[in-house]
């Protein structure tokens, strides 16, 4: 039963779609916790294997995922339910929209919330502020964790930003957006590359990313590359769906997924070798996890030449990142209330936008006023975070690839993709037996705690 029958959005071409797309993948995942979790977890060990799985779990997923919301043309729910029917499946499936949607929401409350420390650390950057040892560091960022007002307002700015571009629609609000940000994204992201290059270490940068020690690929490792390589593609929570299903029969799905996976991880990379050159030339620790950006970093800016505009330039670039996949978190479940419920979509995306905003006030106060309301030992940020990225994410993730592998029909799958049958055939399988393996893996390491 076909649930949406107004005419769809498309994108102008192909170049846009993957536009959007890379705004989608590439986000604080890449530049904020790429390089925190290289630095933290063996370097080019975390950075080969996070490729690897990139290549053999990411891309055959990021496919499946695009040819569900292109052939089910619809929101999630919709386009589920639409490929489940064609294809003689029970309408049960359409269970998986819902999870991918509202994942997505639950995701966005917090996302917000950190980019929001971003638009702070810019307004620091642009008054001047300056942190002069690690002490000093720290503090400026506890300071910012424990005034709740702070850390709403900024929240509240960064989501009517979003929220305003989704108002617009698909291609006057989202497809704009995407293609004024990310150009600027890339040429900022070069620019600190070459300064890092002129002012860092960045011969000590490229050896820690890249001289592949074998011996440091420990299973917590492995984990941890193949849970990121998801986060970071933006996988399984109906963001990639909704935006396959404003693309065109003609475009080429693999075509444009290797671009999208390529792209980021490019970013990932060039983002990585930026910060670990002024880590390494200013003697700091590439490990200290997530505070890498925002205590690691501005003690290198307070060090470097020109530092402060290298950190309004490098904010910039983290804000535009998370702007862009921020929009992409907010879609789904606002191009379902415009089809299903035929809301106007300002309005659609104005109350969706009302009620994640509360949400994420609770994520601001769960840092100081409401952190001892505790869900498993964890503060609701942090609990979020968990739900989303170490569960949902994972099990819907399985689920689009036991669909599209094993439940659709290989008829209607080779049909969407259109490669040539030995390429088809190699994707196919890996779909259908490497990525469920490997996802049950990231999986179980979560729930049974193998990984931190
Ligand atoms: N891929 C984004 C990042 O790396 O920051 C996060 C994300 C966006 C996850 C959209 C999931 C999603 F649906």
């Amino acid at each position: 039963m076909s649930q949406s029958a107004a005419p769809r959005s498309t994108w102008s071409n192909r170049w846009a779609f993957i536009l959007v797309t890379i705004g989608s993948s590439v986000g604080l995942g890449n530049i904020w916790k790429f390089p925190y979790m290289a630095g933290s977890q063996g370097g080019s060990a975390f950075v080969l294997v996070y490729l690897v799985c990139v290549l053999l779990i990411g891309l055959p997923l990021l496919m499946a995922e695009i040819s569900i919301g292109r052939r089910g043309k619809g929101n999630p729910v919709a386009a589920m339910l639409n490929v489940a029917g064609e294809t003689g499946n029970t309408s049960w499936w359409g269970l998986l929209g819902w999870v991918g949607m509202l994942g997505a929401l639950l995701i966005l409350s917090f996302y917000s919330v950190v980019s929001g420390w971003i638009v702070d650390y810019l307004f620091k950057a642009l008054t001047g502020f300056q942190v002069a040892t690690p002490e000093a560091a720290q503090q400026s960022f506890a300071a910012l964790l424990g005034n709740p007002y702070q850390l709403a307002l900024w929240h509240s700015i960064f989501m009517a930003f979003i929220v305003g571009v989704v108002a617009r629609g698909v291609v006057s609000g989202i497809e704009i957006a995407n293609k004024v940000l990310m150009p600027c994204l890339f040429l900022i992201l070069v620019l600190l590359t070459l300064w890092g290059w002129v002012a860092g270490d960045m011969s000590a940068a490229w050896h820690f990313m890249f001289d592949f020690k074998f011996s440091a690929i420990t299973p917590t490792v492995v984990l941890a590359a193949l849970g990121h390589a998801f986060f970071s593609l933006s996988l399984g929570m109906g963001a990639i769906m909704a935006y396959g299903s404003y693309l065109d029969k003609n475009t080429s799905i693999a075509n444009t997924s290797l671009w999208v996976a390529a792209a980021g991880t490019l970013v990932g990379i060039l983002a990585g070798l930026a910060i670990f050159s002024l880590t390494f030339q200013y003697g700091l620790q590439p490990g200290s996890g997530a505070g890498l950006i925002l205590q690691t970093l501005p003690l290198a800016f307070f060090h470097m030449p020109g530092g402060n505009l290298f950190a309004v330039f490098f904010f910039l670039l983290v804000l535009f990142a998370a702007w862009t996949s921020a929009i992409s978190l907010l879609e789904p479940f606002v191009s379902w209330l415009t089809e299903r419920l035929s809301i106007h979509r300002p309005t659609a995306a104005w109350s969706t936008g009302l009620a994640v905003w509360l949400l994420g006030l609770a994520s601001c106060l769960s840092f100081n006023e409401w952190n001892h309301y505790r869900f498993f030992g964890l503060n609701l940020f942090d609990a979020l975070d968990y739900l989303t990225s170490r569960i949902m994410m994972p099990l819907s993730g399985l689920t689009i690839a036991i669909f599209v592998g094993w439940a659709m029909g290989r008829a209607a799958v080779a049909d969407e993709l259109r490669l040539k049958s030995r390429a088809f055939t190699l994707w196919f399988n890996v779909l259908r037996y490497i990525v469920p393996v490997g996802i049950s893996l990231v999986f179980l390491s979560s729930i049974l705690g193998w990984v931190e």
